[in-house]
């Protein structure tokens, strides 16, 4: 077990759990979205899954417990690698110009804590019904309905949906260069993969709200 440890506190193996973890991540959230989109079918198509997905009793506990251990252990190296960042520079920058960096960049750590309070909200909101005005067990589709009909609520959604846009963006990108999987070009493929993923994650959670404030969806 020494290893593990070893590799565990080494900056290296902390990027390397971040990004084989943002992987699983990022398997859920498309998974997710995906299944968000039968909103569009109808309620019927969007109640029955969602009673599918309860009744698959255990293995949504495990499915459940791998995503949290997941995000924990994301959390966590993302944590301590900004201390380690912190602790090898002693004096602050008198003024700090960065070289290379983008919005998604400069957001990922305040983007971060705004989707974990964000994810907190939600699994109150539309799992639990704690902050959901008139919740149902079974009736998923009007949940979401009736859940985004609430201006404060969507908006609330709609800014987390562009955080996790920029999150995914830069964390995807970060990711293909950790495990060594971005090739050295001044354009690389992998940065327009990480582009569309982000893209198609934002517009695809961000469609449903805008479709019932526009009336498309009711
Ligand atoms: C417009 C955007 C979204 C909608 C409409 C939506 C909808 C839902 C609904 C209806 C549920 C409850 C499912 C059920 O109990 O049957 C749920 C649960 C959940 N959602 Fe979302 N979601 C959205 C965005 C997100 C995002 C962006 C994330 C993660 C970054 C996320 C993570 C989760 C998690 C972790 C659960 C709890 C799953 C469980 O343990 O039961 N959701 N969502």
């Amino acid at each position: 077990m020494r290893w593990l440890r070893a590799f565990w506190d080494s900056t290296v193996g902390k990027k390397a759990v971040m990004a084989v973890t943002g992987i699983l991540l990022v398997g859920f959230v498309v998974a997710h979205m995906l299944g968000n989109l039968q909103m569009f079918i109808g309620a019927d198509a969007m109640n029955r899954y969602a009673a599918f997905l309860k009744s698959t009793g255990e293995l949504l506990w495990v499915a459940r417990a791998g995503l949290l251990g997941a995000a924990v252990l994301h959390i966590t190296a993302a944590y301590q690698l900004t201390q380690m960042n912190r602790a090898a520079r002693t004096d602050a920058y008198a003024k700090r110009v960065p070289a290379a960096s983008t919005l998604a960049s400069r957001t990922m750590r305040w983007g971060g804590v705004l989707l974990l309070a964000f994810l907190v909200f939600h699994i109150g909101h539309f799992t639990t019904g704690t902050f959901h005005p008139a919740f149902s067990h079974t009736m998923v589709y009007g949940n979401v309905i009736l859940g985004f009909r609430s201006p404060v609520v969507s908006a609330f959604y709609l800014a987390a949906m562009a955080a996790l846009g920029l999150h995914l963006y830069h964390g995807a990108w970060a990711g293909f260069r950790t495990l060594g999987l971005a090739k050295r070009s001044s354009a690389p493929r992998e940065r327009r993969i990480a582009q569309g993923l982000a893209l198609i994650v934002w517009a695809g959670f961000s469609s449903i709200p805008v479709a019932v404030w526009l009336g498309i969806l009711n």
